[in-house]
């Protein structure tokens, strides 16, 4: 007991039990550190479905149901997926304000944090499309030719040759698609918002969805230098056809009265 407490009073002694402590808790730490961020991971997603799901209740219920099965008032949100969330909440449809022929484009009411809230609680209803990440819908290294045919087969007849938008029945519109972030781009085409069809990967490939993403990109960047001059309102073929037909008939029109007035002059003399 003496020679214990002896070599417990040695001027090393703290040292050692405090490396001896550092050791183990390292160790610990080690073996236990991984098994511990996967529980976190976990936390964190219930607690943002838990603080989506109060979102939710507040400025969703009324319309969408209490448990997202719908009323009168709006559709079932079971299986739309976080992909749909996020498009019609950051592009500020969602909250829908009045009942109209289609959901407007507003400034969004929540910020992104509530959005992927909202989304997470929507997810946990049903599985749906999930939120694209930058890799899937970047427009870097695709392929803007083959966006600018899919384009045309797949989006054009509703919005325009270069994306313009158009007017569809009933007070129904395709909107521009300039100024659309690219991940709201991927979404729309995900999920198909009121009128427009969606184009899941089994019929549109992640791949030519980043085409035609580029394919915007270059046509609204490019949008105040047009690379033909006029460009006569982005109609396609119409417009071009008929601006050929106004000038270029007129200025033949105009040449042939000019000959025939000089001729007859010429033969008056
Ligand atoms: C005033 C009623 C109303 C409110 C409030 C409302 N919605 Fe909607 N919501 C609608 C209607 C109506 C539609 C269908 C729009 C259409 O197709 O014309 C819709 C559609 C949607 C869709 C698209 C569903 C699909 O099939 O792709 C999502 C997602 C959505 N709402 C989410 C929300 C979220 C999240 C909130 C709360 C922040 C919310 N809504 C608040 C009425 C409402
Ligand atoms: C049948 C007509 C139709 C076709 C085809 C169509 N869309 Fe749409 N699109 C619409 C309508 C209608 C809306 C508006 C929906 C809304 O406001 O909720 C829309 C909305 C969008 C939006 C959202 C724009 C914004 O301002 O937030 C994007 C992006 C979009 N479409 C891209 C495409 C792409 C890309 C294609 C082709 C792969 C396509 N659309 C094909 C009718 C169409």
């Amino acid at each position: 007991m003496k020679k214990l407490s002896a070599r417990r009073r040695h001027p090393l002694a703290a040292v050692v039990v405090l490396l001896f402590a550092l050791a183990v808790t390292g160790g610990l730490y080690a073996a236990f550190a991984p098994a511990d961020t996967a529980k976190a991971d976990d936390t964190a997603q219930s607690l943002a479905i838990e603080e989506g799901k109060k979102l939710y209740s507040v400025g969703c219920a009324s319309c969408h149901g209490t448990g997202g099965q719908g009323t009168s008032d709006g559709p079932s949100l079971v299986g739309v997926g976080a992909a749909a969330v996020d498009f019609q909440v950051a592009t500020g449809r969602m909250p829908l304000q009045q009942q109209g022929a289609q959901a407007p484009k507003k400034k969004a009411i929540y910020s992104q944090a509530e959005i992927d809230q909202l989304a997470a609680y929507i997810a946990s209803l049903g599985a749906g499309p999930s939120v694209p990440s930058k890799s899937q819908y970047s427009p870097d290294g695709a392929d803007i030719a083959k966006g600018g045919e899919l384009f045309r087969t797949n989006c054009a007849q509703c919005h325009n040759f270069t994306g313009k938008g158009g007017a569809l029945s009933n007070g129904k519109y395709a909107p521009p698609l300039d100024d659309v972030d690219p991940k709201h781009i991927y979404e729309a085409m995900q999920t198909g918002p009121q009128n427009m069809p969606s184009f899941p990967d089994t019929t549109m490939t992640e791949k030519n969805k980043k085409d035609i993403i580029a394919y915007l990109d270059t046509v609204n960047s490019s949008k105040s230098e047009s690379p033909g001059g006029l460009e006569l309102g982005g109609l396609g073929p119409v417009s071009e056809g008929l601006f050929a037909w106004v000038f270029g008939l007129g200025a033949m029109i105009a040449v042939a009265i000019w000959v025939a007035a000089h001729t007859a002059k010429a033969k008056k003399s």
